[in-house]
């Protein structure tokens, strides 16, 4: 005789890997549903999810996907095609160089190639040692101090590529001193 199994019940709309609480995608869910209408809307679902879990993994971009009935590929496509999306966790400190018309006639393209020279790593990356992310963003409303380059909320303007040493300096430095604080942090 041959044994029928049950087919396993599976919840399609939880993502596989449990990597973020339960909360986060109820969060997300409670937005979905305040929306009228999530046609066109997904953009502005993305903008929220990665505003709840730090950027967009692909669990979560197939959640959204499932969530609104569409291809996990119009997801992917759409995450991939603006570079304000990330697919991965950002750093400690995330500095954004305005490549906006003003800052960039402002040699904004040398400062970003600065940034990735002296950090080893390309824009939307983070180091290795988990403390910074590059990204490129677009205007961010100081163009009188172009160009400029944003590290977190602080806003640093009129930037040449000899200052960049400084403002990782400064960075780094409050990281030790943050460190030196912790019983059993760095010395
Ligand atoms: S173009 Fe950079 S702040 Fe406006």
């Amino acid at each position: 005789m041959i044994a029928i199994t049950k087919p396993q019940e599976i919840d399609v709309m939880m993502p596989a890997g449990e990597e973020f609480p339960k909360e986060k995608y109820e969060e997300l869910n409670v937005f979905i549903e305040s929306l009228e209408t999530t046609k066109g809307a997904l953009i502005e679902i993305l903008h929220k999810a990665q505003h709840i879990f730090g950027y967009l993994p692909r669990d979560v971009q197939l959640y959204i996907a499932r969530k609104l009935g569409i291809p996990g590929a119009e997801v992917f496509g759409v995450v991939s095609f603006y570079s304000y999306f990330s697919t991965k966790p950002s750093g400690k400190h995330t500095i954004s160089v305005c490549m906006g018309t003003a800052c960039f006639v402002r040699g904004a393209d040398k400062i970003v190639e600065k940034f990735k020279e002296k950090l080893g790593i390309e824009a939307n990356e983070t180091t290795q040692d988990g403390l910074f992310t590059i990204k490129d963003v677009r205007c961010i409303g100081a163009c009188g101090l172009a160009p400029v380059v944003m590290v977190d909320n602080k806003v640093f303007g009129r930037v040449k590529a000899e200052d960049i040493d400084g403002i990782l300096d400064l960075y780094r430095t409050k990281e030790m001193q943050h460190a030196d604080k912790i019983p059993g942090g760095a010395k």
